[in-house]
């Protein structure tokens, strides 16, 4: 299964493919935490990153494309991945659509998740991340089943992070009409855009994608 996720910040893609993974035991390529551990171990692409996101704008193709293509090669990849963050732009869709027919890995389905804006600041702004295991969580949404403990590793160390901020995600949500939502033409013309209720319960969400995949 090679499945992209399409959205808004804070739409529940990372949510969703963290599920995806534990269910098919399939990596989720995350565009935005490999830049962010680019940028927390100073590599050169990192340093090139770090002041582009934290304005909520998006990185270079040329960058993000390159990181995608190193980790596709990747032996896990091999039974597919989870797509989440990337493509976000036209440029990076072609890149992406080169890379896999070069390896002859075509596309299960892009699953786009729908979600009104005037809640996505809130999710945001609530979010918090495991710092050891980085299990996803939210103030209201979605807490760990003991306060203060990661119900994945036990760990009572979390984090949150630079970008997530009114602000910028008002910048990020630009980014996202402006750059990201053409993509959904994109790929509706090629038959692969399958949408959901982003604004249903999490659990709701993830039913959802579960009744999209079993239909391809
Ligand atoms: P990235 O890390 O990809 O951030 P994003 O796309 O802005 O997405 P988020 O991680 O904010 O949201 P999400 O959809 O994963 O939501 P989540 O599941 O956490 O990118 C960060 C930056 O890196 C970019 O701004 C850019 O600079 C750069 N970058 C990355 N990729 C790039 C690329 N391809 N090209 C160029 N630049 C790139 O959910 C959010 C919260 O809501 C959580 O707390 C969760 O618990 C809660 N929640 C989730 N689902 C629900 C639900 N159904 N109901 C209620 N609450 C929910």
């Amino acid at each position: 299964m090679r499945l992209i996720l399409l959205g808004p910040p804070g739409a529940g893609k990372g949510t969703q493919a963290q599920r995806l993974v534990e269910k098919h035991g399939i990596p989720q390529l995350s565009t935005g935490d490999m830049l962010r551990a680019a940028v927390a171990s100073g590599t050169e692409v990192g340093l090139r990153a770090k002041a582009v996101m934290d304005a909520g704008k998006l990185v270079s193709d040329d960058i993000v494309n390159a990181i995608v293509s190193e980790r596709l090669d990747q032996p896990d990849c091999q039974a597919g991945f989870i797509l989440d963050g990337y493509p976000r732009t036209l440029a990076q869709a072609d890149a992406i659509g080169a890379m896999l027919a070069a390896k002859d890995m075509p596309l299960s389905a892009v699953v786009e998740m729908r979600v009104d804006d005037d809640v996505l600041v809130d999710r945001i702004a609530g979010r918090y991340t495991c710092a050891n295991c980085g299990a996803g969580y939210h103030d209201e949404n979605l807490k760990p089943a003991e306060e203060g403990v990661c119900d994945k590793c036990g760990s009572t160390e979390f984090k949150r992070r630079k970008d997530d901020n009114p602000e910028t995600v008002r910048t990020r949500l630009q980014a996202y009409y402006k750059e990201t939502a053409p993509l959904l033409g994109y790929y509706y013309a090629k038959g692969l855009l399958k949408p959901v209720d982003g604004m249903a319960e999490i659990d709701e969400v993830t039913a959802q994608i579960d009744n999209v995949l079993a239909s391809l």
